[in-house]
């Protein structure tokens, strides 16, 4: 999905693009993925849908006229762009408007459709997938609450503004709703029409404001389907904790992701135990100014915790050490603080024996590092740009290969260069620099035939390097000495290197 993807990047880097403000954008996309599938089979479209679909085509306004195959005096609507037929009856079934494309030999261009969603679609008594997606409609239609057939209904990345139609509680066979979106300003006044869509599994929100929406929660909470739940961007009103149930919330919930979003801190305990459900909580992003409570014993399915850049405080509880499936934990760019060691121990409940990923880097952790040796599957550790200080050893990783990543950097790490060839099988990625390490780099470090990044830059560390020490690190792709005084790298002007060395400070 390659639009998509160029679109979500930008997000995570605070840009935003506005699609439909520019009159004429043109998109080049290098890689396919989208588009549209004529109907193989030939089966006779019915008349009224013809039309009807006609109908619809004058709301639409579109640069590139990508809809020209919608023709009048072309009988067979059923292969007409983006719309497909159930190959019996002829009737309409699918209409997908996403994101236009036009092919040419190696790129495709995007070019959005504006104009009115128009009634007409009524008269598409069976259809069940609409996709509107990525382009650059203005206002959800009431009468798209009367679509009884629809079991997909994608809008995501438009321009809507306005209240969400209460009326989209009708659609009782909806599995799939996505209103997510960046460039649009919807509102939510009441989300007791989500009640009624009893058989949706994936909802997601974007851009939406839901502070006049008291009970959202409990509307949540009590769900009977809804497993996939996702919130971008939006606004939330303050809680009352008294109007959620007490009962555990054995709802279906497993997903939930809630980013970018301003969320009241007297939300997010009850959100961590709003279902008994949750696989995977994703609430980065949302400046939320809180500790963590206690009280992962309600969740024990937990797989993935994503609490980046917050402002959480504090330590990190024990029940959160004791989720058996915990594999990956991510707790960086927030206001943790205490002895790591402290919080290391917490974390060394069953968890120890699931995590893969943990990431505690750009918080205010101190003390010494301590041993990992328990967590046997540990694929990745970041503690970078913490206050950890004191000399370390081997012995802090266990005799096990699976550590691909280990990021120290920025801290205040004392004493000799760690000799890490216990891990000189796994090592991908190696970062020590901006700490206090002196004298030199050990000899195992030249034997770690797998790793691709090594930061020992802003150290003490003296010494010569040579092209027989980089002989083996045939994978190295970057390689940073800088701001060590007296670690200098000896090349000779006919070096040439077997592998890829790109970056080399
Ligand atoms: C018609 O559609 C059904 C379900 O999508 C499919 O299983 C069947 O093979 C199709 N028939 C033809 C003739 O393509
Ligand atoms: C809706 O469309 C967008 C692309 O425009 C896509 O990325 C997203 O996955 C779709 N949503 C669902 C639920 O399929
Ligand atoms: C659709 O929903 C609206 C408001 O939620 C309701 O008043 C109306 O009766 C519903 N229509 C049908 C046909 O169920
Ligand atoms: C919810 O379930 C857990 C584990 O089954 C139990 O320990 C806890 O007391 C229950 N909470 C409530 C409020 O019933
Ligand atoms: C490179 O690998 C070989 C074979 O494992 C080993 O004998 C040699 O000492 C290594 N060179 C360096 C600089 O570590």
């Amino acid at each position: 999905m390659p639009l998509f993807s160029f679109f979500m990047k930008g997000r995570g880097t605070h840009f935003t693009f506005h699609l439909c403000l520019a009159l004429q954008f043109v998109l080049i996309v290098v890689t396919s993925g989208m588009g549209f599938k004529n109907q193989s089979v030939t089966v006779r479209c019915i008349a009224a849908e013809k039309r009807a679909l006609l109908d619809f085509k004058k709301g639409l306004i579109n640069d590139e006229n990508l809809l020209a195959s919608w023709a009048s005096e072309d009988g067979e609507c059923c292969k007409w762009k983006g719309v497909g037929c159930n190959n019996t009856t002829g009737n309409v079934v699918m209409l997908d408007l996403r994101a236009l494309v036009t092919d040419d030999a190696l790129s495709r261009s995007y070019s959005p459709i504006y104009g009115e969603i128009g009634s007409s679609l009524l008269e598409l008594k069976q259809l069940s997938h609409l996709d509107l997606s990525f382009n650059c409609f203005q206002k959800i239609p009431v009468f798209m609450g009367s679509l009884t057939e629809l079991t997909y209904l994608n809008l995501s990345s438009n321009s809507f503004t306005g209240v969400i139609p209460h009326q989209l509680g009708n659609l009782s066979r909806l599995l799939y709703l996505d209103l997510s979106g960046l460039d649009q300003s919807l509102i939510s006044d009441n989300l007791d029409w989500l009640s009624r869509l009893s058989s949706l599994k994936l909802l997601k929100f974007g851009s939406t404001n839901f502070t006049k929406a008291t009970n959202w929660l409990q509307v949540i909470q009590s769900h009977p389907s809804l497993s996939i739940l996702h919130f971008e961007f939006c606004q939330f009103p303050e809680v009352d904790p008294s109007s959620l149930s007490k009962t555990n919330s054995s709802n279906s919930l497993s997903v939930l992701h809630l980013t970018l979003s301003s969320l009241h801190p007297s939300a997010f305990p009850l959100l961590l135990s709003i279902s008994s459900n949750l696989v995977e909580l994703d609430f980065s992003y949302n400046g939320l100014l809180s500790w963590i409570p206690d009280s992962f014993d309600n969740t024990p399915y937990l797989e993935s915790i994503n609490f980046w850049q917050n402002d959480l405080q504090g330590g990190i509880p024990k029940s959160l050490g004791n989720l058996c499936s915990l594999k990956e934990l991510n707790l960086g760019d927030n206001k943790f603080s205490g002895a790591l060691t402290v919080a290391v121990k917490n974390l060394s409940g069953c968890a120890k024996d699931s995590l893969e990923i943990l990431m505690l880097g750009m918080n205010s952790f101190n003390g010494s590092l301590p041993s990992f040796q328990p967590f046997s599957s540990l694929r990745e550790l970041d503690v970078e740009y913490n206050r950890l200080s004191g000399h370390f050893q081997e012995d802090n990783f266990g005799n096990f290969s699976k550590l691909r990543v280990l990021d120290l950097k920025g801290n205040r790490f004392t004493g000799p260069f760690p000799n890490l060839s216990r891990l000189s099988a796994s090592l991908v990625e190696l970062s020590l620099g901006g700490n206090m390490f002196e004298g030199p780099l050990p000899v195992s470090i030249w034997n770690m035939s797998q790793l691709v990044h090594l930061d020992v830059s802003s150290n003490s560390l003296h010494g010569l390097i040579s092209e027989a020490h980089l002989f083996n690190l045939s994978k190295l792709r970057s390689l940073d000495i800088s701001y060590n005084p007296t670690l200098s790298l000896h090349l000779s002007s006919s070096w040439n290197p077997l592998f890829n060395l790109i970056t080399l400070i």
